[in-house]
């Protein structure tokens, strides 16, 4: 059988990873395929930049439109990035009839409701396996593996570059910038970094999952998202003198009310296996009914270990291409009529545990005064520690840090604005949620 014709949208990191794979292991793959599968064109920007794969028998092209509308292709992979070209692009190709594989998080899970709409009419495919966590095939074991649970709730560290930023920060004390600079030269972050750092690439993965764990349709503007850059060395240490990690998580949550859907940095307890998983690597939890929790884990950015997932999806693309639409598996798990519309719960109704650091003035009553607030508003403390620290000016003040147990956002809120408003209470207070994330929850 003649080898299945693909265009490439993009030679950098991940395009670049793709080709050598394809390359590397063409005959294994066409084994697992049923047919070849051949890069006939594809397209950069700059021609003239020099490639990390060998693109010899592959036309290239500045103009990425000659890919979509080339007739003899039949795939079309677009790893571009952004949400603007790639977003007309894809949808051009699928105009065209042709099948779409991607690794864009931010273009699934702010136009993919359009683009699966799109993909449905003409009957295309469109898959995005290397859109969350790089190499770990987490869509699929959701989409497939586990399509007989109920999924409860799953968290994942789902942006290899602020876990490396945040492994570097802890284990070798290096600065922040210096830490991302090297993230960004090995490929792993986004061509605007800033959304890897404040959570805006995890909070598009954690759209699609969520998407596909409950049934719900793509909802990225009603995630809640908080970055790492606050994150300092004082609390990173007093998270493991508690015995805690401080990981950035994506969680999304079923509760009888609605979904929690939130990236922020968070505790978690130093014992559970995802506290330890370090550098670019990613790790997914997904809890559910039947099976309980599960933990995926693997490389969560660079070019081969995406392009890994992106090969894959040419695979499952490839193998397909003759079955009827209406019996393939759904893009977003569900069959598309059969989405619901729970509600995204705001994160004032988000119940979990809290870490607070206050610096106070170290006088007489004020760890009473602070747990009198705590009190009044029901929330009960698990730990305290105190330690004194001279201030600037060489007044004995004293840090105080606390877990809390499990209490409405909102309700922590008013705590803090009251404790802030206490006469010995300098500065703000630091809060970070933290969960236990076991199985029992
Ligand atoms: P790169 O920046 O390395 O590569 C982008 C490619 O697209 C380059 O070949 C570039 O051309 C081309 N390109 C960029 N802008 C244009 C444009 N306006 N017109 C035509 N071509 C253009 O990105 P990555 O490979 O890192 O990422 C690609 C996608 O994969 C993104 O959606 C990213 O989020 C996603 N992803 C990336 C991972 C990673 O580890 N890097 C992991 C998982 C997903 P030129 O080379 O000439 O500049
Ligand atoms: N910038 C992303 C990350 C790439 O660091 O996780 C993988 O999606």
């Amino acid at each position: 059988m003649e080898p299945v014709k693909v265009g490439l949208l993009g030679l950098g990191t991940v395009g670049g990873g793709t080709v050598s794979v394809l390359a590397r292991n063409g005959a294994e793959i066409a084994r697992r395929a049923g047919r070849g599968i051949k890069i006939v064109q594809a397209s950069a920007r700059d021609l003239k930049k020099s490639r990390r794969c060998d693109t010899t028998g592959i036309k290239l092209t500045a103009d990425p439109f000659a890919i979509v509308n080339n007739p003899e292709i039949q795939i079309v992979v677009e790893l571009i990035g952004g949400d603007s070209l790639a977003r007309e692009l894809v949808m051009q190709a699928i105009q065209n009839g042709k099948h779409v594989v991607t690794a864009n998080k931010a273009l699934i899970a702010k136009h993919g409701n359009e683009i699966f709409a799109a993909a449905r009419a003409k009957g295309v495919m469109v898959a995005f396996e290397a859109a969350v966590a790089g190499g770990i095939p987490i869509i699929k074991t959701i989409r497939e593996g586990l399509a007989g649970n109920q999924i409860q709730w799953l968290a994942g560290i789902i942006n290899g570059t602020g876990n490396f930023i945040l492994t570097e920060m802890r284990d070798k004390g290096r600065d922040f910038g210096d830490v991302l600079a090297e993230a960004q030269a090995l490929g792993y972050a986004e061509a605007d970094p800033t959304f890897d750092v404040e959570g805006i690439d995890a909070a598009h993965k954690l759209t699609i999952l969520a998407s596909i764990a409950f049934g719900i349709p793509l909802q990225f503007s009603k995630v809640y998202t908080e970055g790492i850059t606050r994150i300092t060395r004082e609390d990173v240490s007093n998270a493991e003198e508690l015995g805690y990690r401080i990981k950035h998580l994506g969680i999304a949550r079923r509760t009888a009310t609605g979904i929690e859907l939130r990236v922020h940095p968070t505790l978690i307890p130093h014992r559970r296996l995802i506290a330890n998983v370090d550098g670019v690597m990613n790790a997914v939890l997904v809890k559910g009914d039947a099976v309980g929790p599960t933990l995926f884990y693997g490389a969560g950015a660079g070019a081969e270990p995406t392009a890994s997932a992106v090969v894959a999806d040419l695979v499952d693309v490839t193998r397909t291409l003759t079955t009827d639409p209406e019996n393939r598996v759904p893009h977003l798990a569900f069959q598309a009529d059969a989405l619901t519309d729970v509600p995204i719960l705001s994160m004032d109704e988000v119940e979990t545990a809290y870490y607070l650091r206050m610096q106070a003035l170290d006088q007489p009553g004020v760890l009473a005064d602070v747990t009198r607030v705590l009190a009044d508003l029901q929330i009960s403390i698990e730990a305290i520690i105190q330690k004194e620290s001279p201030d600037e000016d060489g007044d004995s003040t004293a840090s105080i840090i606390m877990l809390t147990h499990r209490v409405r956002e909102r309700a922590m809120k008013q705590a803090i604005e009251r404790i802030q408003a206490l006469p010995a209470i300098t500065g703000d207070v630091v809060r970070i949620r933290m969960e236990q994330l076991s199985s029992k929850q």
